[in-house]
Parts: C-alpha cells; structure tokens; sequence
C-alpha cells in the first residue's frame, strides 16, 4: 500500500487553498487541481480502501455467515475482474437491469442474510470524517478489478434498453425550484461551478472520462464515494427530492451514464478534489 508522498500532501494544500503556496497561487485552479491529480497518482488513498475491501469479500459475514464469493456480479460465480465494465446490465435471476451496488447488495442479502432495510443513503455512504463502509469497501474493490479495462455496458436486453430510455428522459428531465435538469449544469463545455469543472456528459469525451472515473476518492471529503453517492449529491444539487439508494432512478441514470461511456477505460476509483 503506497503512502500519500509530501509533496502530494503540498500540491493538495496549494490546490485547495490556492493561496498557500504562491508559486502555485499564479496558476489557475484548474491548472492546480491537474498538477496535484498528477502527483497524486502514485498515491490514491482508495488504494487502502479497495484492499479493505477484497479482505471484506473473502471473509465470512452476516447472519448466514459466507464470504461473497459466490456472488455473480454478472461475469461468472466468484469473478470479480471486468465486472464493473458491463453494469448496469440485465440480471435474468431477478428480472431487473441491476447497477454494481444494487447486485451487490442482492448478494449480501441473498449469499450472507442481510436484510434489505439495511442499505440506505445512511448506512452506505459514510459521513465526514466517518470510518469507509462496507459498500464503500467493497465497491473500491471491485472496480480497482476493472482498471484499465474497456466499459461495454450491454443494450442487448430489452429491459436495458427501457433502463437507458428512461435513463435518457430522466437526465433531460426539468424540475424542482430551479426548473434544473441534469443537463442544466452537464450539457456544454467549460461550464463550472466556483471551483469545479461542470463536465458536459452528453459530449462523448467528456461523458466517458466521467464514467470511468466513479467511484472516485473525494479529498476535499476524506472519502471514497460511490456512484450511487454522485447522483444522490447531484440530485441535491438539482434541488430535487432525496434520491433512494439503489432505486430504479439511479439505476437507469447509471445505464445512461454507462452507454453513453462505452469504449472508454476505466480508471476507478480515482482521485478527484
Ligand atoms: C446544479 C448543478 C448540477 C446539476 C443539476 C447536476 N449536477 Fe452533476 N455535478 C455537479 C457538480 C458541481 C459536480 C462535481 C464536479 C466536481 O466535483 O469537480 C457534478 C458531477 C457529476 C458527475 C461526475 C463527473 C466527474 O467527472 O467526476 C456526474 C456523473 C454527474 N454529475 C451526473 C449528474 C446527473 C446524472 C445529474 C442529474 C440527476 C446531475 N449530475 C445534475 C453539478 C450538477
């Protein structure tokens, strides 16, 4: 497990601050932000989280007290390498498009004896400062397996082409106070809010760099977030009522998000402010 080097700890201050470092003040916060990513690469703190993680897949738990290795994530019983490159996608076992963390969590339920109740935005995401979940173990894991790999998420099945439909007119959907859609703040180029570059996620570029990059580790937070966590907070943002874990919503926004990457490479969970 590699250790954060002082200069990534320095480059992160400057990066965030702006003003620390006045060498690095000069430049603009993009530029910053770009040079402390880069130094941060041989350093990710999610590296510490995906090896939680694989312990945590292996390990006996729950009332039925086996470890996930027979769960299926969609690849085969037990494999976990390339499975995060084709979620979501249809799962004949339960009849539904399902995205990693909702198979995921069939899992626990169904192989370990969890109950479904104890999987909300609550006991998923961990709070500021709050030790990583289980989820967020488990989820750093699995995509650490896809790194480098191709995204190929599947419209063969009828229900996953409905999943990326709605996906489509959700993401395009106006509501709330604002009258925002998702499209509202991710649908040009160069948008930003204060510090934080606004991707246009119906750019092709721009729309795989996003998906391959989730979960991602948030340093302005402390935390691993999952993708589940990054349409919840944007939700948030859009002023629109609190999105459920792992609801059809989410799922469908994720197939949409994931079509529209294909052929990117993933390079999750990565580093972001
Ligand atoms: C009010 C503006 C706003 C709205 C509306 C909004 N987002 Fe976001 N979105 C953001 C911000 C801010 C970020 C974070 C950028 C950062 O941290 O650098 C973000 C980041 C993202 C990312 C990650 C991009 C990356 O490269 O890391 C995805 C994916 C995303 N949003 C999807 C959505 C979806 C889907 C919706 C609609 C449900 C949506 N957003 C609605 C503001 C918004």
């Amino acid at each position: 497990m590699k250790k954060l080097t002082y200069f990534a700890y320095a480059s992160l201050l400057a990066a965030l601050s702006g003003m620390a470092f006045p060498a690095i003040a000069q430049k603009s916060s993009s530029e910053a932000i770009a040079e402390y990513r880069a130094a941060l690469q041989d350093g990710n703190p999610a590296d510490l989280n995906a090896a939680r993680g694989e312990i945590l897949w292996k390990t006996a738990r729950g009332p039925s007290n086996v470890s996930l290795e027979q769960c299926d994530l969609g690849v085969g019983v037990g494999k976990v390498k390339g499975a995060a490159t084709k979620l979501p996608r249809y799962f004949a076992d339960t009849k539904h498009v399902m995205d990693l963390e909702s198979r995921l969590v069939h899992c626990m339920m169904t192989l370990q004896g969890f109950k479904a109740d104890e999987f909300t935005t609550k006991t998923a995401f961990s709070n500021e400062g709050q030790r990583a979940t289980v989820i967020e173990d488990l989820v750093a894991y699995i995509y650490d397996e896809s790194r480098e790999m191709s995204i190929s998420v599947p419209q063969g099945h009828k229900e996953e082409k409905a999943a990326y439909a709605r996906g489509k007119k959700i993401f395009f959907f106006k509501g709330g106070p604002y009258d925002f859609s998702c499209a509202s703040c991710h649908s040009q180029d160069e948008k930003r809010i204060r510090l934080q570059d606004l991707p246009n996620l119906t750019a092709p570029e721009p729309a795989k760099a996003a998906f391959a990059q989730w979960p991602a580790y948030r340093v302005s937070q402390g935390a691993l977030r999952t993708m589940q966590w990054r349409l919840y907070d944007c939700f948030r943002q859009q002023r629109f009522p609190e999105l459920q874990y792992l609801s059809q919503t989410s799922i469908d926004l994720t197939t949409f998000l994931g079509v529209n990457a294909n052929g990117g490479k993933m390079a999750a969970p990565a580093i972001k402010r």
